[in-house]
C-alpha cells in the first residue's frame, strides 16, 4: 500500500468564541499564500463553530471536523451530539477517544469502539486517539497500554479511508514535553504492526499522528519518523501563525 497522505489536524479542545472565526481566515489565508502543502489539514472548533467554520471554508483546503459525538443517531440524549448532527453542519472528521474526554467523562475502550462505528454510520472519519500516562509509562506499560486501547477502541473492519490514529501520550499533552524520537519511532512502529496484523493492506494505509506538543520547531523532526503520518495539534493549533508553522514540516 502507497504510503498515506499525510494530515495536520488542530483540536481546539474548549476554545473558540464567535471571533475566533479571523484566526481560521488568517490560517486560510496563509494556507493559500503559501508553498502547496502536501498533506491535508483539518481544523476541530467546538461544536458551536462547525456550520460556520464548515461553510465560509467549502471548497477550500481547511477540512472541518468535531471533538467528540455521540454512540446513537438521535433520540433523548439531553446535551449530546450525535454523528449525524455533526456531518450534517459540514464537518469531514471526528475525533474519538480523547484522553481528555477518557479522563473527564470516564470513556473506556468500549464507548470509544462505539463512538467509532457511530462516525463510521454517519460518513465521518473517524479520529481514534490512543496513548498512555506518565504512570504507565514509567512502569513500562507504555506498548502494552496502546495494543489494549488499539484492540479496545477500534472496531472490525476498519478500513484506511475513514479511520485515522493519534498516537498522544498523555504526558506529553500541553506540558512542552515530548518523547524521544526513539520512543515515537518504537510505538508508532507497535501501533502499525497492530493495523497491519489486524487490518492488513489497510492497516498499512491507515494514518498515524503524533500528538503531545507539537510545535513549529519540533514538527520537522516529529513528522520525519517512520510511521508518523502527520500531527494532531493542541494548543499551537489556536494561532494561525503557529500552525501554519507546522504545515511547513510537510512544504
Ligand atoms: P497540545 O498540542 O496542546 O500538547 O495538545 C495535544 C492534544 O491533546 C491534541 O489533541
Amino acid at each position: 500500500m502507497n504510503k498515506p497522505k499525510p494530515l495536520v489536524a488542530g483540536n481546539w479542545k474548549m476554545n473558540g468564541l464567535m471571533d475566533s472565526a479571523a484566526e481560521l481566515f488568517r490560517l486560510d489565508a496563509l494556507v493559500k499564500e503559501g508553498q502547496d502543502a502536501g498533506c491535508e489539514i483539518l481544523i476541530c472548533p467546538p461544536f458551536t463553530q462547525i456550520v460556520r467554520f464548515a461553510g465560509k471554508m467549502q471548497g477550500g483546503k481547511i477540512m472541518i471536523g468535531a471533538q467528540d459525538c455521540h454512540v446513537s443517531e438521535k433520540g433523548a440524549h439531553t446535551g449530546d451530539i450525535s454523528a449525524e448532527i455533526i456531518k450534517d453542519a459540514g464537518a469531514s472528521h471526528v475525533i474519538v477517544g480523547h484522553s481528555e474526554r477518557r479522563a473527564d467523562h470516564n470513556e473506556d475502550n468500549r464507548l470509544i469502539r462505539e463512538k467509532t462505528k457511530a462516525a463510521w454510520r454517519a460518513g465521518l472519519v473517524a479520529i481514534v486517539c490512543v496513548g498512555e500516562t506518565a504512570s504507565e509509562r514509567e512502569a513500562g506499560e507504555t506498548a502494552a497500554v496502546v495494543e489494549a486501547q488499539l484492540a479496545g477502541s477500534i472496531p472490525q473492519g476498519a478500513a484506511a479511508s475513514e479511520t485515522i490514529i493519534a498516537y498522544e501520550p498523555v504526558w506529553a499533552i500541553g506540558s512542552g514535553v515530548t518523547p524521544t524520537a526513539d520512543d515515537v519511532e518504537m510505538i508508532h512502529g507497535v501501533i502499525r504492526a497492530h493495523l497491519g496484523g489486524r487490518f492488513g493492506d489497510e492497516g498499512g494505509g491507515m494514518r498515524i499522528l503524533y500528538g503531545g506538543s507539537v510545535k513549529s520547531t519540533n514538527a520537522a523532526a516529529l513528522m520525519g519518523i517512520d510511521n508518523v503520518d502527520g500531527a494532531l495539534v493542541g494548543g499551537a493549533s489556536l494561532k494561525a501563525e503557529d500552525f501554519n508553522g507546522i504545515i511547513d514540516a510537510y512544504r
